[in-house]
């Protein structure tokens, strides 16, 4: 059981900041299993408590995942000012400080990112010792040989010497290609083809571990993700 204070308990949910919070209590506003609050420092366990705000329980998450199939154009970041982030992306309803993308995909890239306030989960799924693949769809300049398949078999070195861990790539005729990487070097699709003399002109992230894109979100849409499915991140 973990006690926390009901104010934070509530503004971290993101739809109240904690000055909105403290006012809701102050208008006796907020209950802890059927008790008013009336100060803001009161604990609570959100687990195992009912908290309400105006008579409606707070479906408490203590973080939040969320797909979302970024669009071309939106940088891969929480917040910038100038230009749109894929947080910015999110709806009112979802929002929450903390949101950060697990894994950044470039300007021109597009597909499955995961945004989270999670930092365990995103470095369990970032790391490449834990041999998470992610999945890309690229339409290439040249058609793909075979000498390339085994080049990304058997590990790219990039034109500046860094050597890639082996990868998977497989032809799905003409000039597309699906490629399985675990590590999330810069630009490094775009890097292995490069090096071995041909040119990514479009590239989509299709899955993450076991967890394909759901396509049924149009580019620039997102939805929370379930239980099932974070876990078939995590190739469970
Ligand atoms: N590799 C790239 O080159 N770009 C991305 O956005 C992701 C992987």
């Amino acid at each position: 059981m973990i006690m926390e204070r009901v104010d934070k308990l509530i503004s971290s949910q993101g739809k109240y900041t904690r000055s909105e919070v403290k006012k809701l209590i102050r208008e006796g506003r907020v209950t802890v299993d059927g008790k008013t609050v009336t100060r803001p420092e009161t604990k609570a366990d959100a687990d195992s408590q009912v908290i309400t705000v105006d008579g409606e329980i707070l479906g408490y998450k203590k973080h939040l995942y969320i797909m979302l199939n970024k669009p071309k154009g939106v940088i891969s970041a929480s917040r910038d000012g100038k230009e749109t982030t894929v947080v910015d992306l999110v709806p009112a309803a979802l929002q929450r400080n903390g949101l950060f993308p697990a894994g950044r995909l470039d300007g021109d890239t597009t597909g499955f990112v995961l945004i989270t306030d999670d930092g365990d989960f995103a470095h369990r799924i970032l790391s490449p010792k834990n041999h998470i693949q992610k999945t890309y769809h690229a339409e290439l300049a040249e058609e793909i040989t075979e000498e390339t398949i085994a080049a990304f078999r058997n590990g790219v070195e990039l034109s500046d010497g860094t050597l890639c861990l082996e990868a998977e790539l497989r032809s799905l005729g003409g000039r597309q290609a699906e490629i399985k990487i675990c590590e999330g070097k810069y630009h490094q699709v775009k890097r292995m083809f490069a090096a071995l003399g041909n040119k990514v002109l479009a590239l989509k992230r299709t899955a993450m571990g076991n967890l394909p894109l759901d396509e049924s979100l149009a580019p620039g849409e997102c939805r929370e993700l379930t239980r099932e499915e974070l876990a078939q991140i995590e190739g469970k």
